[in-house]
């Protein structure tokens, strides 16, 4: 079963942000269409990009994720499907792979796989643009005493509440990141309601990983960015955007 699934009903309510969006946005006009988002989730910015007059494929792997996504309307058109190596049935001008959907590839195999397959569907001259998150060692080391129980997020919902708690652990060795993560939603008068658990895992991967794959791929890359509005990548950042083109 795709890992997103079990937690489609609660994407939309855990990420509420678009901090991230005016970025794409601003590349979408940039550069050619059509524009295609490989691992678009609800559409959290397939939808915004097609209401912008753009012309947007999502491909994901969750049915449950497109499922939602639909359900937003618009004119995004859905492809379910892997990746690592979707058929949309045709090439694109600008292809975005953000908020960590890169990270789900939990093998450099699977990451070229897919690297690949993006460099197949876009056209000569195409530009690729994937955003991470970038982990500072601290994030990636279990406290004395083993990993801890994390406080991640509380979103009020209009009949309660929903809290996030997760556990991780990381190994070295696979760069692989095991979360299980915790949620509870209470309802009107602080009342537990429903609990349940769920398990993600992501592979960490950092920038001249990333880059060396992309080269690996056949992409010319651009420009490497710690941030939305073009910082320096450093080891500061929170985020890792790399923009690359197929020659
Ligand atoms: C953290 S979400 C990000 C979704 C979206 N990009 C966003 O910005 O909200 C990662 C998404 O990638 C999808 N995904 C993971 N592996 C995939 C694969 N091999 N093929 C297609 N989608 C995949 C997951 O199902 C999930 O919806």
């Amino acid at each position: 079963m795709p890992e997103y699934d079990p937690v489609a009903d609660l994407y939309d309510l855990e990420y509420t942000h678009d901090y991230d969006l005016p970025f794409w946005l601003a590349l979408a006009g940039r550069e050619a269409g059509p524009v295609v988002e490989w691992g678009a989730g609800t559409g959290r910015l397939a939808v915004p990009l097609a209401a912008t007059g753009h012309d947007v494929t999502a491909v994901e792997l969750s049915g449950e994720m497109v499922g939602r996504g639909r359900e937003k309307g618009g004119a995004v058109g859905w492809v379910a499907g892997d990746i690592r190596d979707a058929k949309p049935g045709r090439r694109f001008g600008l292809a975005v792979c953000a908020f960590n959907s890169f990270l789900c590839l939990t093998s450099p195999d699977d990451a070229l796989a897919f690297l690949r397959n993006a460099r197949e569907h876009l056209v000569s001259g195409g530009l690729l643009g994937i955003e991470v998150s970038a982990f500072s060692p601290d994030e990636l080391v279990d406290p004395p005493g083993g990993p801890q129980l994390r406080h991640d997020l509380t979103r009020p919902l209009p009949d309660g509440r929903l809290d996030r708690f997760s556990v991780s652990r990381y190994d070295a060795a696979s760069q692989l990141l095991q979360m299980r993560l915790f949620y509870e939603r209470y309802g009107p008068s602080n009342v537990l309601e429903s609990k349940r658990a769920h398990d993600l895992t992501i592979r960490i991967t950092g920038r001249d990983e990333l880059l060396l794959m992309m080269r690996l791929a056949e992409f010319e890359v651009e420009a490497v960015y710690g941030g939305f509005e073009g910082e320096p990548f450093t080891s500061a950042s929170d985020h890792l955007i790399v923009l690359a083109r197929r020659g």
